[in-house]
C-alpha cells in the first residue's frame, strides 16, 4: 500500500515555515555572537535533528565544523544501568579542549539529551551547550540545561521539518499536528524486508 498523503491526516500546522526560518535566522545570529571570536562543533543527533542543523548553521558566522551521533532508547522496563539511551553511532572527531553545542530537534522527556550531555561531558569539551529547535516542556522527566530554543510547544505529537511518523514525513517544511484517527501507518511488504 502507498504511503499516505499527509494532507489525508493532517490535523493542523502548528509551525509554518516561514516561522520557523525567521527563527532559525534569529537562533543563529544569537550563537554567532556568543561565540564571536572562537570555533565551534556543531553535533546533530541523528536523525531528526538534520533538517535543523543544515538551516541553522546558514545563519551561524563562526568557523564551524559539524558532526553526527546515534542513540537508541531502550524501551520501558528495559533499564540498563547505563541510562536509558544506548550510542549506536559515536562522533568522528574528538571534543576534547572544544566548543560543543548539542542541535536537536526536539526535546520531550530530556533522558536522550541528558544521557548524551553525561557521555560527552567526560570527554572534557571546552563547553558543552545545547540548542533545541522545539521544547516540549510539559513533558520533561528530568531536567537539562537548554541554552538555544526556538519554541516551546503544547504535548501533542507534532511532526515535519526533521520529525518522523514510522520514519516518513520528516521532508515537510513546517512543524504539523496529525489526526491520528485518520492515519494509516505504512505497512510491513510480504516479504517482511521493510
Ligand atoms: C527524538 C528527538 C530526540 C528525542 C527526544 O528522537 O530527536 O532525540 O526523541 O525525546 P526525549 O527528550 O524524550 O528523550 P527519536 O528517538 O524519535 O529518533 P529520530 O531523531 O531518529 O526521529
Amino acid at each position: 500500500m502507498p504511503i499516505q498523503d499527509y494532507h489525508d491526516f493532517l490535523d493542523k500546522i502548528l509551525i509554518p515555515e516561514d516561522r520557523l526560518m525567521a527563527r532559525i535566522a534569529e537562533l543563529g545570529a544569537e550563537i554567532s555572537r556568543d561565540y564571536a571570536g572562537e570555533e565551534l562543533l556543531m553535533v546533530c543527533i541523528l536523525r531528526g535533528g538534520v533538517m535543523f542543523l543544515t538551516d541553522l548553521m546558514k545563519h551561524v558566522t563562526v568557523p564551524h565544523a559539524i558532526d553526527f551521533m546515534a542513540i537508541s532508547s531502550y524501551g520501558a522496563g528495559a533499564r540498563q544501568s547505563a541510562g536509558r539511551v544506548r550510542l549506536t553511532m559515536d562522533l568522528r572527531t574528538s571534543i576534547t579542549g572544544r566548543h560543543v553545542l548539542l542541535v536537536e530537534d526536539i526535546i520531550d522527556s530530556g533522558h536522550t539529551i541528558a544521557e548524551v550531555l553525561n557521555i560527552l561531558s567526560l570527554r572534557q569539551p571546552k563547553s558543552l551547550k545545547v540548542c533545541t529547535l522545539l521544547d516540549k516542556a510539559e513533558r520533561r522527566e528530568v531536567e537539562v540545561p537548554i541554552h538555544y530554543r526556538g519554541f516551546v510547544i503544547p504535548n501533542e505529537f507534532v511532526f515535519g521539518y526533521g520529525l518522523d511518523m514510522d520514519e516518513y514525513y520528516r521532508n515537510l517544511p513546517f512543524i504539523a499536528v496529525p489526526d491520528l484517527k485518520r492515519y494509516r501507518p505504512p505497512q510491513p511488504d510480504l516479504e517482511g524486508t521493510s
